[in-house]
């Protein structure tokens, strides 16, 4: 089954509002000057460039996600942003349970899923990330842990079309130190056969699941001809227009 490839840039806590409207604008150019893209390309830039960037991309076909969202859809929470709050701002996506956010927001599986259900509930798609540490590899848990997170954190009512799973390695993620393409593609595989357990095989067959983890230009086409890996999710090379395009030109 054809899965169309997501090529998304995670801008986490970065950017003024001069630097995040120059790297959108550049981002729009290339898209807009591309006819028929073989990937789907989506920005999740810090909540105070939502708005901007929003305008910046509007009809390049460039999608807008939010990073994080509560549970909740409105009330006491300081500081926080509901998924009802992206969806009014033009996003279309959220990324839910990065690691960056389980670990210094004490996030669990339980808060993920959550905040995923709370993304569907908008109209948004939720984007649910899940990764095992190095010391977990090293201990050879790795599959335990993304097995048991995938199902702890995946949103009731997933489908296809609402819910893209993201594989982060903790140890991968801006240390420059990427997965393999076969040790990506080990824990790739064993999502969609869980994901066929869960959801049944069409749903596993069409539902989209990414790699993030020091994807730059020079690994991403190994990386993206994997036979279960469907895009990437981008930290640092989305920073820089010419690298992140570069990324979605090695779509296979
Ligand atoms: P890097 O690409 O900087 O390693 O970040 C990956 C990531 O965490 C994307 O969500």
């Amino acid at each position: 089954m054809a899965r169309r490839i997501l090529i998304a840039g995670n801008w986490k806590m970065n950017g003024l509002q001069s630097d995040g409207l120059a790297l959108a604008s550049a981002l729009a150019t290339h898209m807009r000057g591309t006819s028929d893209p073989a990937f789907e390309m989506l920005v999740c830039p810090p909540f105070t460039l939502i708005s901007k960037v929003v305008d910046a991309v509007a009809g390049s076909g460039i999608q807008v996600g939010g990073q994080d969202c509560h549970a909740a859809e409105k009330g006491a929470h300081t500081g926080d942003t509901s998924a009802w709050m992206l969806k009014d701002l033009g996003c279309t996506y959220a990324i839910v349970g990065h690691s960056e956010r389980r670990t210094d927001h004490g996030e669990n599986d339980a808060t993920v899923k959550a905040k995923a259900e709370a993304a569907l509930a908008a109209g948004l798609r939720a984007i649910v990330c899940i990764g095992e540490t190095l010391e977990e590899r090293d201990a050879g848990k790795t599959l335990d842990v993304n097995r048991t997170q995938l199902h702890g954190s995946l949103p009731a009512g997933a489908t296809a079309e609402n819910t893209v799973i993201a594989y982060e390695p903790v140890w991968a993620i801006g240390t420059g130190r990427t997965a393999t393409p076969e040790q990506a593609q080990e824990v790739h595989a064993m999502i969609r056969s869980e994901l066929v357990g869960k959801l049944g095989q069409g749903v596993a067959d069409a539902m989209r699941v990414l790699y993030g983890g020091s994807m730059n230009p020079k690994n991403a086409k190994e990386l993206l001809a994997q036979q279960d890996i469907d895009g990437g999710l981008i930290g640092g090379a989305s920073l820089k227009a010419d690298d992140f395009w570069a990324v979605a030109q090695s779509c296979p």
